[in-house]
Formats: structure tokens, sequence, C-alpha cells
């Protein structure tokens, strides 16, 4: 008997239907050092599609120009699914975030204030009438707009129930169809959430009549715990981002919801979910390699360690039954072993045939661009993976959507034990002037990016700096991530290659092109 066949699929009430909002494009991309343009949103929308969320946040459309036609692209070219935008309560949020979703196939408007004494005296400066009334007013103009919106008492859980239970019905009242309650800093508990909830409930009975929904911060680590025992007591849409990304320690994670009511649907009452569970590997690679924000091996469902068994015993056991210490099957996440596809006289055809297989479908220009890294990287390296060519093929999708930019011409060392390490470097900009410069430093990493740092005029202080295997064995690919602070703020970059150092300068040219970037487009300081 497989795991899976353990745990038969139970009959599916449409009352225990949880509704998945992944806003791993707006609050994910909150994350300190995540900036990901409209190219970059579209296909990480894309794929949100294919693993069958039903609604995608896809930005905050006022926070800047930039956010606004990544949200615009993201509702008009991403099929099958509800792109919601983010707009503070008021009149010009409510009324550019109803532009931006305007050729969704199903547009939501979510608004939000928050309803907390702290964040009513201290940031907003309001009274609780004003907050009361901005509510009013913004689900009603938004109304006008949409036929879907979703209003959130931001930080509910520290704020008044009975306050709480006022503001939402008066929501109800102007046509909100789906109330969220966040546990905006991660504070709850499971069991004081449903009390909360409860309280809700028995304080606005027209609650009943909506979607009631639950959007829990990790804080405590409490976020997925705490989004179930919403769903415990009725809520039936959950929020949360791939990988579990997002403002400080991030949000409930996507995916461990999904496998939780895949794995635990009779403990949890029958609360199922549309999730197509198969493509949660790839969502989060291609998460992790747009963001730049690297899953630890640990971490439930998506970390590399999740499905290894290390100790001789465990693994005898897995060896003799897998039943005796795997409680998923690996297939059911998209997770299968990297078998080799290609060698080095593979052709475009069979190319593009592993590639389909892996579920991208690249057109003439991105197959021409992604077979010219393939043949360099099988040139180097022989034999290529499943791993090696989705990792190709998700950084050539960085370069695309990267779009203006400076590029890495060239890369030159000299160095070794006991010396200065000195590196010179050629870069290009898009009017194809060519920079060069060298510098000496503490060792080749340094000395690479002080010398990018002086070809093009920036001064960057590296925070984080990974290096990792794509693949095992010598050859493997190493994938490089970097995050940088630059002008007084956080940025991510990563590229992989089969030269760690090369793959390390490329990052960190991504991360200062992301700050050139950032600079063209003006952000509401602090995000929401
Ligand atoms: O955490 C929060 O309160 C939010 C709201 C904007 C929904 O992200
Ligand atoms: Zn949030």
């Amino acid at each position: 008997m497989t795991v899976d066949e353990q745990h038969p699929a139970a009959p599916q009430d449409p009352a225990q239907r949880i509704t998945f909002f992944d806003t791993t494009l707006r609050d994910g991309e909150q994350a300190p050092g995540i900036t990901l343009n409209t190219r970059e949103k579209v296909e990480i929308g894309l794929q949100l599609a294919r693993l069958g969320v039903d609604v995608i946040e896809a930005g905050f459309p006022i926070s800047s120009p930039g956010d606004f036609e990544a949200v615009r692209a993201v509702a008009a070219e991403v099929p099958g699914v509800t792109v919601a935008a983010l707009a503070r309560a008021n009149e010009k949020d409510v009324t550019v975030a109803g532009e931006a979703v305007r050729d969704a196939e199903r547009g939501r408007i979510h608004t939000f204030i928050a309803t907390s004494d702290i964040h009513l005296t201290y940031k907003l400066k309001m009274d609780r009438a004003q907050v009361l009334g901005a509510a009013r007013d913004a689900v009603r103009l938004a109304r006008t707009i949409v036929d879907d919106v979703e209003f959130s008492c931001e930080d509910a859980t520290r704020s008044d129930v009975l306050y709480v239970a006022e503001v939402v019905g008066v929501a109800i009242a102007e046509g909100a169809t789906t109330i969220n309650i966040p546990d905006t800093v991660g504070y709850t508990m499971p069991n004081e959430f449903q009390r909360f909830l409860l309280d809700l409930y028995e304080a606005c009975p027209s609650l009943h009549d909506v979607v009631l929904s639950v959007h829990c911060h990790n804080d405590l680590g409490l976020a997925v715990a705490n989004s179930l025992a919403g769903c415990q007591v009725g809520a039936r849409q959950v929020e949360g981002c791939v990988n579990g990304i997002g403002e400080r320690a991030g949000n409930a994670s996507i995916e461990e919801l999904a496998m939780i009511l895949r794995t635990r649907a009779e403990a949890l009452g029958g609360l199922w979910c549309d999730v197509n569970t198969p493509e949660i590997t790839r969502s989060s690679r291609l998460v992790s390699r747009m963001t730049g924000y690297v899953v630890q091996p640990n971490k439930a469902i998506v970390g590399r360690n999740a499905f290894a068994h290390e100790a001789g015993i465990h693994q005898h056991g897995v060896l003799a039954n897998p039943l005796t210490y795997e409680i998923m099957d690996v297939h059911s996440v998209g997770l299968s072993e990297s078998e080799i596809v290609l060698g080095k006289h593979s052709g475009r055809h069979a190319l593009r045939n592993a590639l389909e297989e892996l579920g991208y479908e690249l057109d003439r220009d991105e197959l021409d661009q992604a077979f010219n890294r393939f043949k360099d990287l099988a040139d180097r390296k022989g034999r290529i993976s499943a791993a090696d060519l989705e990792a190709i093929v998700g950084d050539e999708m960085r370069v695309e959507a990267a779009g203006d930019g400076y590029t890495l011409r060239e890369i030159h060392f000299e160095g070794g034990t006991g010396d200065e390490a000195n590196a010179r470097v050629v870069m290009g900009d898009t009017d194809g002037n060519v920079h060069e410069a060298a510098s000496s430093g503490d060792g080749p990493v340094d000395a690479l990016m002080k010398a990018i740092d002086a070809a093009v005029g920036t001064t960057g202080t590296l925070i984080e700096y990974q290096v990792s295997a794509v693949t095992s064995g010598k050859d493997a690919l190493g994938e490089a991530r970097v995050v940088c602070e630059i002008d007084g703020r956080r940025f991510a970059g990563q590229s992989v290659s089969t030269d760690v150092l090369e793959a390390s300068a490329i990052a960190y040219v991504r991360a200062v092109n992301a700050s050139r970037h950032a600079e063209h487009g003006e952000r509401i300081a602090g995000g929401v």
C-alpha cells in the first residue's frame, strides 16, 4: 500500500472547500531584499495558476508605477484565477487598484484599514469613528468598480473584537464579499484565534453571509497552525505565500497548508482544497530563484531534506516499506529523482521535449536562448539533469525579466594562498558602453564585487552571501545568492553557473540592476 492509498480521498463537501489566496506577489514581495518586476510577476503568476490557487494577490498598485504595471500585466496574462489588488481604505488607492485589475478574468479589490488602538493612535492618528467611515467609503467605492471586494482589518487580533465586529458589519452591509482577519504581527495563539473568530461571529451574525478569510504571519512560527485553527471554526479562505515568504518572519506557507489538507483531511473534519500539489516543488523553486530567497534545507514540504532519510534505521525501514517513516508520497509534491535527461549531443528537439516534460513551453527565441545555455553547460558538464535544466531555464527567465541593466562580459582573477586577491571585470550597459575596472579585496568574491562597484559607480555592502550546488557531483551547477544594501535599501540577486565565482558576480550585478530599477519607481516608504 502506498502512502497515498493510506489516505483515500474522502467525498468533498462543497461547504468544506478552502479557497487558497496566494499573496506571494504582494506580501511575499514585501520581504526585505525582494523586488519582482513585471515579467517576473507574470512568470510566477502563471505558475501559481498551474498550482491551482484560487486568488493571486498580484501587488499594491498605488505603491509604485512599476507595481501598478505588474498587477495590470498579471491580470491580463494569467488565466483561470481571480487577480486581487491591494488598496488602503481611501479613494485614490481603491480607484487605482480597480484600474489595475480591469483586464482580469475575475478582478478583486482588497481594501484594508487597521482596527487596533495601537495602530489608530500611533500610525493612522484617527479615531474609531473615522476608521469606520473610511472602511464604509472604501468598500462602497470598490463595489462600484468590481463585484468581488475583500475587506481586511489590519492588526485585527490585537483589536477590540466588538469594534472589529462593528467595522466588519459595515463592510458587509456595503457589499464586501470576503472578510479577512489578519494576525498582522503573528502574535495570536491557535486557541485564542479561534475564540476571537467565534466571538466575532457572535457579535456580527452577517459574517455568516460572506467568506471569512484568515491571514496569519509567522513571527512565533504559528502562521500555519493559526490558519488551520481559523478554518476549524468557519474560515473558508486562507492567505499565504509560496515558501512562507513575506513581511519579517513571513506568511503562512501555501505548500504546508495544501499538504496538511491533503494528508490530514479527516483530522480537519473533511476540509479540502483544489491545489494541484504535484506543482508544489516547481512553484517553490521558481519563487526561490526569482526572489533570491533560498529555502532552508529542513523546511517542511519543500526543503531539500524534507523527504531525505539519513539515519540507517530509517533508511532500512523505508526500503522495507515507505509507510514506516513517510507520511507523504514524494510524487504528491512533484518531487521526482533528478534523472539524467540530456547529453552533450542532444539537439534542440530533445531539449524542447525535455522542457515540455518539465512544464516549460518556450517560444522560438526563448528556446534559442535556452539551447545556447544548454550547449554551453553540456560542454562544461557532459550530462544534464532535470534539476540543471530547471536551473538554467529559471536563470534565463531572470535575464529576460531583468530587462535593461548592466551585463557582465568578462571576469579575471589573480591570487592564491597568502596572496592578495585581485579581480578585473568588463561590463556592458544597454547603450552599448563598456565599463572596465579592477580592484583588490579580501578574497576573490570581495575583490570581484568591489571591481563591479568601481565599474558602474555603486557602493554596495554585502549582507548575505550563499553558494549551493544545484545537483551533486564535482561538476555541479553552483547557485549563488547575494543580498546587498545599496543606498540604504536591500536588494537580492541570484545566478547559476558551473563557475561559482562567475555565478557570484552575476548575482551581484543583478542586485545592482534591481537597485537601478527601484530608483525609477517611487515606493511608499515601509510598504504596507
Ligand atoms: O498582515 C496584514 O495585515 C496584511 C493586510 C494588508 C492584509 O498584509
Ligand atoms: Zn500580511
